[in-house]
């Protein structure tokens, strides 16, 4: 019998700590009306220095199971959509499988596309499923942007923030709810626009290298913007395209948090009103692979999300990476 993938739990983790803009305020020559204005952010979360990265995605996967009523054990994949794993390996996810208590001999792995991370997670998830290979795939996707930022540079260190969110997905009997597609891009031309230069095999970090704070996210914002409102827009009217779908059968959209102004530009070229889009970046501000399904379970939480609606999910990150998914709910 054909299999379909459907997402039928989902959870966050949500570090206490709030940083406002009128904290950055302190930290660099920065206001409120700037970070506001320009991105739409008001606060972010910054996780405790005595957590990880697989503390805060343990958090996310075990709200998953609970919202499911799965039990963790029967979790036979994990992969972690992240660029700010524990330690450069082993994988993150082998880290949140011990202590989620998930299925030890099942896979766990993670996938690096930046904030394009949960939706590559869900697609390789989607295709493990239908083809029979795993029964419950857990999608993570997972950042702690705090520890990579230059906390010195404006440009950047407003605009993220932690987060951890997941997604719970199982085989179905091929029917009408569930994963409908997915659809990954990456653009290799510009992988300098959007990076952390320092600290891998092309670089290691050496003192010269971390006193000239190479170490942290290098990022050409003005040209990032421009790809991530094209780029999105461009995925999403592919993934509707694909299922035969117009803009007036989406119920909701699930747009990267990057830029309140991106999000409006893909509403704009997709020809979807701003107010079927689900928006929570000015509490979070850019958890990059965490953004989305933080967002979903938000929504999922405040019931916005009714059996049948059909959502239309897309990000862009370093790479470039992007990313689009259509979802029978
Ligand atoms: C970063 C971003 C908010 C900047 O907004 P912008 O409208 O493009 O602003 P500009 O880059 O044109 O900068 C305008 C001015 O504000 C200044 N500025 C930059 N950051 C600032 C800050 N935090 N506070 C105050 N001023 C700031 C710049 O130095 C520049 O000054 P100048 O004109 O004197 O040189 C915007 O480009 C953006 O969101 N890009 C995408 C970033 C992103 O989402 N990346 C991740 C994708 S996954």
């Amino acid at each position: 019998m054909a299999l379909r993938s459907r997402i039928v739990g989902t959870g966050r983790g949500i570090p206490p700590r709030r940083l406002t803009n009128a904290d950055l305020e302190k930290m660099v020559d920065t206001s409120d009306a700037w970070i506001t204005e320009r991105t739409g952010i008001r606060e972010r979360r910054v996780l405790d220095p005595s957590l990880a990265t697989s503390d805060l995605a343990t958090e996310a996967a075990l709200a998953a199971c609970k919202a499911a009523g799965v039990e963790p054990s029967t979790v036979d994949c994990i992969i972690v959509g992240t660029v700010t794993g524990d330690v450069p390996f082993p994988a993150t996810a082998t880290y949140v499988q011990r202590k989620m208590g998930a299925a030890a001999g099942g896979a766990a792995f993670d996938v690096s596309a930046a904030c394009a991370g949960f939706l590559y997670g869900l697609s390789v998830a989607d295709g493990f499923i239908v083809r029979g290979q795993f029964k419950r795939v857990m999608v993570i996707g997972v950042e702690i942007l705090s520890r990579i930022i230059d906390w010195t540079d404006r440009n950047t260190c407003v605009l993220f923030g932690d987060g951890a969110g997941a997604a719970l997905l199982t085989a179905e009997p091929e029917g009408m709810r569930g994963v409908l597609s997915t659809h990954l891009f990456a653009d290799g031309t510009f992988t300098d626009l959007l990076h952390q230069p320092c600290g891998g095999t092309r670089a290691p970090l050496t003192p010269e290298l971390i006193a000239a704070r190479q170490q942290y996210v290098k990022m050409n914002g003005r040209e990032v913007f421009k790809h991530a409102v094209r780029n999105m827009a461009a995925a999403s009217k592919t993934a509707l395209d694909t299922n035969g779908l117009t803009s007036t059968d989406v119920n909701w959209v699930f747009a990267h948090q990057a830029n309140l102004r991106i999000i409006e530009g893909v509403a704009e070229r997709v020809g979807i009103s701003l107010d079927r889009f689900f928006l929570n970046i000015e509490r979070y501000g850019n958890t990059s692979s965490a953004s989305l399904p933080i967002a979903l379970d938000e929504a999922v939480e405040g019931g916005k999300l009714k059996a049948g609606d059909i959502l239309l999910l897309t990000a862009l990150g370093g790479g470039l990476a992007w990313a689009s998914a259509a979802v029978r709910w």
